[in-house]
């Protein structure tokens, strides 16, 4: 091998990819940075890449073996961001010829499930490392792969003599990684209920394929394999936390006591690690995104208005070295799982404290960036809450908002219906029944559309979907009056699309700046989803 002239090569199909992605040409920027992980499968960079675009993309169902050793080694990395293999996983294993035949055999009698582990016949799937990774670090998707892997899970608890434990150690782990991070959104069965209700101390892994590790007693657990204990232990480090979070502002209003209530029960959103943090000064960044506004300070204060586990608040924190960031939430939980989470990134420049934005003044603070991801829409009126926050907000500031689309939101909403319809219950196991009542709906029906989010794959993210207790949505237009409302001038949105981004031109050649929001309107009109992940917005105050 010619490793000088492979690394060339990798260097130009990762250029190459690039632009091609930057084009808007994704099967390009796809088959690119395949070739240049396949290159060198230990730069970062081809990692993050080929991951990013991989979960992106469908429509295969397999990948040459010299991707899947890549993708196996980059799987093993800690600092990787390994929710976009859970697509691939899907795509490669759904797409097996043997997957049928499995979920097959799984319908048949206990021993010929057994003898079926014992010899190896499923080692394809259970004994794969890039499934491992999946549970263990990411949101595993698929309903057909999730009823296989419950399936599964059903026969190592009732068939104790199972051959799993001998031969895939590594997958039940891994799967009771995944139930426990995702707050166990499985189907149980009744019979299955019942047998764990009469479980003692032992059979420490079943149980922890089944309820919180928090929970199982410290015998039970002195018998867990090493990464469940550090599990159990950071779910405990949790509760400690949310008993001893920094009160920051009061919170009296009857909504927010409520929306407070509901993050308590149901935290958000679950994440794992930042990948693509890039430091930078923060003066450089206003003046290469908003050159028309004066550079900001090098040293800025930016707040996190609702910062729920805190991802947004620690990438900020990353980006921003300099910056002190301070995270404002409702959610003693999730604050807790934010601090910890900072921790463990050794960030020593963001305070994370309890409060409601209504009562942001009494920070006694004003602030050079506001972010506010997917909050003020959870308000009693919005506009209340973005005039609290611009006052904060010093003049010639920036803030990014995000705020739910009325049109890009009709599947949810189509959910939402079918869950008041049957009057599903608002708890832990209506969220459960929800996600069972929306699988058996016919195909083509509109609710169907959630099903095919990492959010249906958690309990707490289809709870934030579905079951929202208060929840806004904006056209375009009420967007320009919400901004209005708070004197905040809209300097446009972030859109990842590029092909967006292009009809968007080309529809409206006299606003090259893209920033007439009756405009968008018009647009969103004939293009629906545009803003299915939420309108992601900047806005500024005037100097
Ligand atoms: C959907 S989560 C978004 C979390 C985070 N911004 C993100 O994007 O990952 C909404 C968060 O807003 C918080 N929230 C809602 N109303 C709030 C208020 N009035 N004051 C402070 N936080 C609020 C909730 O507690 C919840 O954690």
């Amino acid at each position: 091998v010619n490793t000088h002239t492979d690394k060339t090569a990798a260097a130009e199909a990762f250029d190459r990819a690039a632009a091609a992605r930057r084009a808007g040409d994704m099967k390009g920027a796809l088959s690119g940075f395949l070739m240049a992980l396949a290159l060198a499968p230990s730069h970062p960079a081809y990692r993050r890449e080929a991951l990013s675009v991989l979960g992106l993309a469908s429509g295969y169902t397999a990948l040459p073996v010299p991707i899947l050793d890549a993708l196996r080694a980059a799987a093993t990395d800690p600092t990787l961001d390994l929710q976009p293999l859970s697509l691939v996983v899907k795509n490669i294993v759904v797409g097996d010829r043997r997957f049928a035949d499995l979920e097959k055999a799984l319908h048949g009698p206990p021993d010929a499930v057994e003898h079926a582990i014992a010899d190896g016949a499923w080692d394809w799937l259970l004994g794969e490392p890039l499934l491992h990774a999946v549970l263990a670090r990411a949101i595993l998707i698929g309903a057909r792969l999730e009823n296989v892997l419950t399936k599964l899970r059903r026969h190592f608890l009732l068939h104790p003599s199972t051959a799993l434990l001998v031969r895939h150690e590594r997958f039940l782990v891994a799967a009771a990684l995944q139930v426990n991070s995702t707050r166990f959104p499985w189907r149980v069965e009744p019979d299955e209920q019942a047998y764990l209700a009469g479980l003692k101390d032992g059979a420490a892994l079943a149980q922890a394929l089944y309820r919180p590790l928090r929970d199982l007693s410290a015998a039970a657990a002195n018998d867990l394999p090493d990464v469940l204990k550090a599990a159990r232990h950071a779910q405990q480090e949790i509760k400690q936390r949310a008993a001893n979070v920094l009160g920051l502002t009061p919170i009296e209003d009857a909504v927010s006591q409520k929306v407070q209530a509901q993050y308590e029960q149901f935290p958000y959103p679950p994440w794992d690690v930042i990948a693509d943090a890039k430091p930078m000064a923060f003066d450089a960044f206003i003046t290469a995104q908003f050159p028309r506004l004066a550079a900001g300070t090098a040293k800025p204060a930016i707040l996190s208005a609702g910062c729920g586990t805190g991802r947004g608040a620690i990438m900020l924190a990353l980006t921003f070295p300099e910056a002190s960031i301070t995270g404002l939430d409702l959610s003693r939980t999730s604050l807790a799982y934010a601090a910890m989470k900072a921790e463990q990134h050794n960030l020593t420049n963001i305070t994370f404290g309890i409060g409601d934005i209504l009562n942001v003044s009494a920070l006694n603070q004003t602030f050079d960036m506001i972010e506010s991801s997917g909050v003020l829409h959870h308000m009693r009126d919005p506009s209340v809450g973005l005039r609290a926050l611009a006052a904060v907000l010093k003049p010639g500031s920036v803030m990014r908002l995000a705020l739910y689309s009325e049109r890009g939101r009709s599947a949810v909403i189509a959910a939402r219906d079918v869950i008041a319809a049957r009057k599903i219950p608002d708890s832990d196991d209506g969220v459960r029944e929800a996600r069972r009542v929306l699988q058996n709906l016919p195909s083509g029906h509109p609710a169907r559309g959630v099903i095919d989010t990492p959010e249906f794959f958690t309990l707490d993210g289809l709870h934030d979907l579905i079951f929202n207790v208060q929840e806004t949505r904006y056209t375009p237009r009420q967007l320009k009056l919400l901004l209005q409302g708070a004197e905040l001038t809209f300097a446009g949105f972030d859109i990842a699309d590029a092909a967006i981004r292009t009809a968007y031109a080309r529809a409206f050649p006299d606003d090259p700046q893209a920033l007439d929001l009756d405009n968008w309107d018009q647009f969103e009109q004939s293009h629906a989803s545009a803003f299915s992940e939420m309108y992601q917005l900047w806005c500024y105050k005037a100097a």
